[in-house]
């Protein structure tokens, strides 16, 4: 199997067309400029929980199916690199915020780790608390700096008990659990976040995951595997 870089650094550019902005413009104004952008567009940068947080055991998290896949020796990434640390985020808030306002930014998307809030993945089973603490006290920090949270419920990090215990993304049962997360989620931190995602570039996460085995769980189920997975994932 080929390794497949991991750790990247990939800040990804976002535009968010301002809602409400009411002020009329000129035609001149509202012509495309090469090299500006046009009024009522915000700036913002964005991140996932496994390539920023690291401290992937620590305060009661439970381990992904990507912590499961970087551990496993066999050569699957690209150096045998992990995510343990990663960038330190975890213990990083003051400064990524401070980072974040020297960038100018509107607007944040980073995403939630579903094991760091609920360690089995199961919501019935256990919630860390000391998980809903940390994100809630990051959104805190950002609306004091006036960056609006851009939250993604998952981007790729399943909780590894749902994999060894259910198949992951291959068991329908797997939109129910996803669906007690999200809730969860929306009950601890929709006060304050207006903006969601649902998956981070499903199909990739479908097809790499459980088709070519390039990406966790790491499974090869040629011709159905990534039918299977992308079904469960669209029924959420
Ligand atoms: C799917 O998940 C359920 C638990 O929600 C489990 O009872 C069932 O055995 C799983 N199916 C497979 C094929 O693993």
């Amino acid at each position: 199997m080929k390794p497949v870089p991991f750790v990247t650094l990939w800040w990804v550019l976002l535009l968010v067309s301002r809602l409400g902005a009411t002020r009329k413009e000129s035609p001149e104004e509202t012509s495309f400029y090469y090299g500006t952008f046009p009024l009522g567009f915000s700036w913002g940068v964005g991140s996932s929980a496994l390539q920023t947080e690291g401290s992937w055991d620590q305060d009661g998290k439970g381990p992904s199916i990507w912590d499961a896949f970087t551990h496993s020796g066999k050569g699957k990434v690209l150096g045998d690199e992990t995510a343990d640390v990663a960038c330190d985020g975890y213990y990083k808030v003051q400064e990524d915020i401070i980072l974040l306002r020297e960038l100018h930014v509107n607007h944040y998307r980073f995403s939630l780790s579903w094991p760091r809030l609920l360690p089995t993945g199961v919501r019935g089973d256990q919630v860390n608390e000391k998980g809903i603490k940390f994100y809630s006290d990051f959104i805190d920090a950002l609306l004091e700096s006036n960056i609006t949270p851009i939250v993604t419920l998952h981007h790729w990090d399943l909780p590894q008990l749902l994999q060894v215990k259910y198949g992951g993304w291959q068991n329908v049962s797997m939109t129910n659990y996803f669906s007690d997360y999200a809730n969860l989620c929306f009950e601890a931190f929709g006060d304050r976040v207006k903006h969601w995602v649902t998956f981070s570039d499903p199909r990739t996460m479908a097809e790499k995951g459980y088709e070519t085995g390039h990406h966790a769980p790491g499974l090869k189920l040629h011709g159905t595997g990534l039918y299977q997975a992308a079904h469960h994932i669209i029924k959420d």
